[in-house]
């Protein structure tokens, strides 16, 4: 069984250490990867590939930047290219990104089976571009991997039951990832602040390009900062062109993207997290730390049931209660809702037994 592997983003070679890692144990399977370049920055990509042994990429597609619809189409071009080349027997793609969109209808167009993983994930605001993506690879792939029940639940809603799919509980391999990597987890060089601090990413469209929301999340975090807890904000590319742009005074703890081994040691270590990520306030629930989401919708509603995750929008008095509501609360995970660390393997195995 030839896989073909399509990764660009930061969250798909996290996710991709752990599967990539039991593709090769499982045995039978030989896997080649595309790395689109949708992200490029050494600390948004090359590190992450040198700190958790992810495969070197076999094809890098060097494509970033432009429009959606342009990102998208030279994508898939290039990845189209590849796939004919390679023939592989099936394609394996993850998450939500224009990378996984590419990817997914590449080989739809010629026919070759497409592996979703984190398939069935929903936040029904279509305005999300992320919600297209998803909802179009999950229509496109043949071989669902969903991370949750509520994943399974939607695309029952949606009629995937009556397809000629399979679609398979899983499990979340970003908590494979953080159980394997937890005891390599890195101080930041230079890191000088006492634990109990807020651990907070900022980078989703809906924040950053509304210019009304972004100041009132930048507000928030002013405010937290200076009454409730240093705030720590390892600050994502796109974010720190738009604040520089807007002139926007941000007065926490900026500093670069850190590498994935360093992000564990700041979720081990912080009172809080703060985030409209989506991979990061699952482990905020891995790490036992209380979560504060900048956003209006969650893909992930079970840490909102469970009292995990608190979504404020952009309302920088909701986020602001929120934090200091929730700072240094100890949150447990009894459920496991996200599979105990075990999508990896799973997967492989039935890779391998298709
Ligand atoms: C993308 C995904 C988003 C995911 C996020 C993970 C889409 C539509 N969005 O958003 O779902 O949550 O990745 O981080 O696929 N940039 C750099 N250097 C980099 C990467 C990005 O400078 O290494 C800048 C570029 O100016 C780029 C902008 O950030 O134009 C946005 O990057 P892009 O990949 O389009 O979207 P993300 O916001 O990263
Ligand atoms: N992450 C990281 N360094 C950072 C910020 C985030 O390694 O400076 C990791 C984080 O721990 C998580 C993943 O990147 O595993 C989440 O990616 P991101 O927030 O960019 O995307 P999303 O999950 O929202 O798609």
């Amino acid at each position: 069984m030839k896989l073909l592997t399509i990764v660009g983003a930061r969250p798909q070679f996290i996710k991709a250490s752990v599967v990539s890692k039991a593709i090769i144990e499982q045995g039978g399977l030989s896997e080649k990867i595309i790395h689109t370049g949708q992200h490029f920055d050494t600390n948004m990509s090359e590190i992450f590939f040198d700190q958790l042994g992810i495969p070197r990429p076999d094809f890098q597609l060097d494509i970033h930047g432009g429009s959606h619809g342009e990102m998208t189409g030279r994508m898939l071009m290039e990845i189209e290219r590849v796939m004919i080349h390679e023939k592989p027997d099936r394609v394996l793609v993850y998450g939500d990104t224009n990378s996984t969109l590419a990817g997914a209808l590449a080989a739809a167009k010629l026919h070759i089976p497409v592996a979703h993983i984190e398939a069935g994930l929903r936040s029904f605001n279509m305005r999300m571009p992320e919600e297209i993506n998803r909802i179009l690879t999950d229509q496109m792939s043949d071989l669902l991997f969903c991370p949750t029940q509520t994943a399974i639940t939607n695309l029952t809603k949606e009629g995937f039951s009556d397809k000629p799919v399979k679609i398979l509980k899983s499990g979340d391999v970003m908590q494979d990832s953080a159980m394997f990597f937890a005891r390599r987890a890195s101080k930041p060089e230079g890191f000088n602040i006492s634990d109990g601090f807020v651990l907070a990413t900022l980078h989703r469209a809906e924040n950053t390009d509304d210019r009304i929301r972004l100041k009132s999340i930048v507000d928030a975090l002013n405010i937290i900062h200076n009454t409730v807890a240093p705030v720590l904000l390892p600050l994502h590319p796109r974010t720190r062109k738009i604040i520089e742009e807007t002139g926007l005074a941000l007065e926490v703890n900026l500093i670069d993207p850190v590498g994935y081994l360093e992000m564990i040691w700041l979720l081990q270590r912080c009172g809080l997290v703060l985030t409209d990520s989506g991979g990061v306030q699952k482990e905020a629930f891995f790490f036992s730390r209380p979560c504060v989401t900048m956003r209006d919708q969650t893909e992930w509603v079970e840490l909102v049931e469970a009292g995990a995750n608190v979504l404020c929008g952009a309302d920088s008095c909701l986020i602001t209660a929120a934090v200091r509501d929730g700072i240094n609360r100890i949150v447990q995970d009894n459920e496991h809702l996200y599979g105990g660390g075990q999508a990896a393997p799973f997967i492989a195995d039935h890779l391998s037994r298709l």
